[in-house]
């Protein structure tokens, strides 16, 4: 498939400069979804409901339910909507599949003014490709999707020093029920804004690139951070063997003959 710079911002007008380390030129883009409603009312009473006994906080600041689909059936059946895939693909300009391993394959985030929710601190992605889809926006102030336009590791070693971003260097999107934000948000730093007033409950989906799987920021410690069960460890090398390491290895021997 060729690859169409999406509508919205790319990747590389994000950023300010091309990067190699990408599925595609994917930056953010929202669009309006045409998800069933009633199947997202369902997915969100089911995650209020286990809230208490399933989302946890570990890790950035960020609490939300692992693996949702294995809680929630109705995730998967989203996952899989009819459609979807393709949408999702055409958005970004290369096939995309659903991210497999299934702690964070799917989650859903609990966002909120309060100290027990709070918003998810400065990081880059692990996965790839993410679909950020909000279930409840309730009297929200704040909690905007913040991105730094500029280089990762610049951009960490700023905050390090204690130094606060210039408006001119972020780039924001509000959320909106009714509309999703597709994002390619690996070695991009950004946070949720902290939110003075409000909740938000959104469901995440994450993808890759189909053809080339290992094109991933996942190391084993990152998701164990917030998986410290490692009870996916051998999902995670079952798909390295099976689907990541032969992309890889064929992805070399195209360059080679080049
Ligand atoms: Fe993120």
């Amino acid at each position: 498939m060729p690859e169409n710079p999406p509508a919205g911002i790319t990747r590389t007008e994000l950023l300010g400069r091309p990067t190699v380390w990408r599925v595609s030129d994917l930056g953010v883009t929202q669009t309006p979804h045409d998800y069933p409603a009633d199947l997202l009312g369902e997915i969100l009473a089911k995650a209020i409901a286990i809230k208490e006994s399933a989302a946890e906080k570990r890790h950035l600041n960020l609490r939300y339910i692992r693996g949702a689909h294995q809680h929630i059936p109705e995730v998967a059946e989203l996952v899989h909507h009819p459609g979807r895939l393709a949408a999702l693909s055409e958005l970004a300009g290369v096939r995309l599949e659903p991210y497999p391993i299934s702690v964070i394959s799917t989650t859903i985030t609990f966002m909120g003014a309060s100290a027990e929710d709070g918003t998810v601190d400065w990081h880059a992605d692990g996965v790839p490709v993410t679909e950020i889809i909000p279930l409840a926006m309730e009297d929200v102030e704040g909690g905007e999707l913040t991105v730094f336009r500029g280089n990762y590791e610049e951009g960490m070693a700023r905050l390090a020093d204690g130094e606060e971003f210039t408006p001119a260097e972020l780039a924001v999107f509000p959320h909106r029920v009714g509309h999703r934000t597709v994002a390619q948000l690996m070695r991009v730093l950004h946070r949720t804004a902290p939110m003075t007033r409000g909740y938000r409950v959104s469901l995440n989906l994450n993808l890759r690139s189909a053809e080339r799987p290992y094109v991933d920021d996942n190391p084993l410690y990152y998701l164990a951070a917030d998986n410290p069960t490692f009870d996916w460890v051998d999902e995670y090398l079952d798909d390295v063997r099976q689907r990541q390491l032969p992309a890889y290895l064929a992805a070399q021997e195209g360059d080679e003959r080049r």
